[in-house]
């Protein structure tokens, strides 16, 4: 599931591509029509579907039609690579335990939007990244894998999300590794 560029989603096809991830990605689903997400999908050859939230009348309108979308293909995990909206319990409990989130700050400091603008003006000296299975409580949920970054008293939003992005890259292929070995998917995560 993305909303924006993508490149979290990207960061999980190519690690499926390269087997460091033993797994594929069977569907993308967008809710902002021709996003970099969706972009990206169609040029990694990735189905991609467009769910878009101003066409359901509520929240758990689109969760139903999401985790619909999901348990057609069928799929063992869901993964929030940037999806910029609050899911619901109609999704969540679709995937229980099976739902993952990445979100860029060391949960549970900074949750919410803004994470990275609300890092900095914490003046903390290191953030990072959070791989987590999601909870009806906005970045809540059990953490699978964190990244730590530096932050230099010159950075700028740009400049510190771009090194937690980095970050959120490698993490997150492994994340997925993680809980999917808990549920006995796979074997033991590499790396
Ligand atoms: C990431 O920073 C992620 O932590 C947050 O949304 C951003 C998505 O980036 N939830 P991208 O679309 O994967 O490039």
């Amino acid at each position: 599931m993305a909303s924006g560029e993508g490149s979290n989603f990207q960061a999980l096809v190519e690690a499926c591509t390269n087997a460091t991830l033993h797994g594929r990605v069977e569907l993308l689903v967008v809710n902002n029509p021709g996003c970099g997400a969706q972009r990206r999908a169609e040029q990694l050859g990735v189905p991609w579907r467009l769910l878009d939230h101003r066409a359901f009348p509520s929240r758990e309108a689109l969760d139903r039609a999401l985790a619909e979308a999901f348990q057609a293909v069928p799929v063992d995990l869901v993964v929030m690579a940037g999806w910029m909206r609050i899911v619901t319990a109609e999704l969540i409990q679709a995937f229980p335990d099976r739902l993952l989130n990445i979100h860029p700050s060391l949960l549970p400091s900074f949750r919410g939007a803004r994470a990275v603008e609300q890092a900095l003006e914490a003046g903390v000296t290191l953030s990072g990244c959070t791989a987590h299975l999601v909870r009806l409580e906005v970045d809540s949920g059990p953490v699978l894998v964190q990244a730590a970054v530096p932050v230099a008293p010159e950075d700028t939003p740009a400049t510190l999300a771009a090194r937690i992005h980095r970050q959120e890259h490698r993490i997150l292929p492994l994340a997925v590794q993680v809980a999917a070995q808990r549920l006995g998917l796979c074997g033991p995560a590499q790396g």
